[in-house]
């Protein structure tokens, strides 16, 4: 077989998370929480849509949309490498989605080429390519990049990860008792985490900032401006990043991480009989406190916007 027929033949992967859509019954107040305490930039506004960047190269990493229904997901959307890959990861993800719409030039801000789709659990996900992503990327102290992962609950953890591996080119990297860490064409050790739940609901949006310093940094000003740690600070097993959780605006459930592990094709997956904490621990510091009541309500809270799975 000759290179490029092999090439085409390969699997077609995403980058990693290009942005969030969020619904919020109070856009205003969101996006005023989303810039001046979680330290992103607004770059645009569009029909009483607010979008924010990181400091990392994408257009924007979060769009904040007018809910009827209050908080919600609307979307996660994926980075591709340009409109080749699109169409391939569009072959990939058509017969597999409940629904999927046609690759095309977008109009909101940003601009690009993509599609969006439904997976099987009624997750709304989409891939986007082209956008109009800024030259300036370099880390700032205390602002957050990029997303470095959105972790899903699903009723089928096993489905949605094999999903992900067939539509969307996909690894499963790591296995703990409740969450399965999936790896894509990135350095980043995982950019999705799936686990179990009744409903396809979010679990939690990562924020990656630059550095220790800045996560900490990040979660003492979330505890100065109203917003105390729901859990946290401490340093996870798998992906050994430093971690905090927060209840943002309208009980939306964020993270703040650093130092995400950086891997190759050289990296050893486990299991979940790797995985385990001795007694009384939950990070590898032995510092963070169980979780709050608060947090295990609202990571199992917010769901999926209905009919809103077209770009
Ligand atoms: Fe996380």
């Amino acid at each position: 077989m000759a290179p490029k027929d092999m090439a085409t033949t390969l699997t077609a992967r995403v980058r990693g998370v290009r942005s969030i859509e969020i619904e919020m019954a109070d856009p205003e107040r969101a996006a005023d929480f989303y810039s001046r305490v979680w330290n992103l930039h607004e770059v645009a506004r569009d029909g009483g849509s607010i979008y924010f960047r990181g400091t990392g190269r994408h257009h924007h990493i979060l769009a904040i949309h007018p809910a009827t229904h209050g908080a919600a997901l609307r979307r996660v959307v994926f980075d591709a490498a340009d409109q080749a890959a699109v169409d391939r990861l569009f072959d990939q993800t058509r017969a597999r989605a409940t629904r999927c719409e046609e690759p095309h030039a977008l109009r909101t801000p940003g601009g690009g080429y993509g599609f969006g789709f439904v997976d099987p659990h009624l997750c709304n996900l989409a891939v986007v390519c082209g956008a109009a992503d800024h030259a300036d990327s370099a880390d700032a102290k205390d602002r957050p990049r990029k997303i470095a992962h959105v972790n899903l609950n699903t009723p089928d953890v096993k489905a949605t990860a094999q999903f992900l591996i067939d539509a969307l080119g996909f690894t499963l990297i790591d296995e703990t008792a409740a969450l399965w860490f999936m790896h894509c064409d990135s350095t980043d050790h995982s950019s999705m985490v799936i686990g179990p739940a009744k409903l396809p609901t979010l679990n939690h949006v990562a924020f990656e900032m630059p550095d220790l310093d800045s996560t900490m940094r990040g979660a003492g000003r979330m505890r100065d401006s109203g917003y105390p740690i729901e859990w946290g600070v401490g340093r996870h097993g798998a992906g050994n990043n430093v971690f905090a959780y927060f209840a943002g605006p309208e009980e939306f459930p964020l993270e703040y991480t650093g130092e995400v592990l950086q891997i190759d094709h050289s990296y050893t997956p486990n299991g979940p009989e790797y995985w385990k904490w001795p007694p009384g621990r939950l990070d590898q510091w032995g510092v963070t406190p169980p979780h709050t009541a608060r947090w295990k309500r609202i990571q199992d809270m917010v769901l999926f916007a209905p009919d809103a799975w077209r770009l």
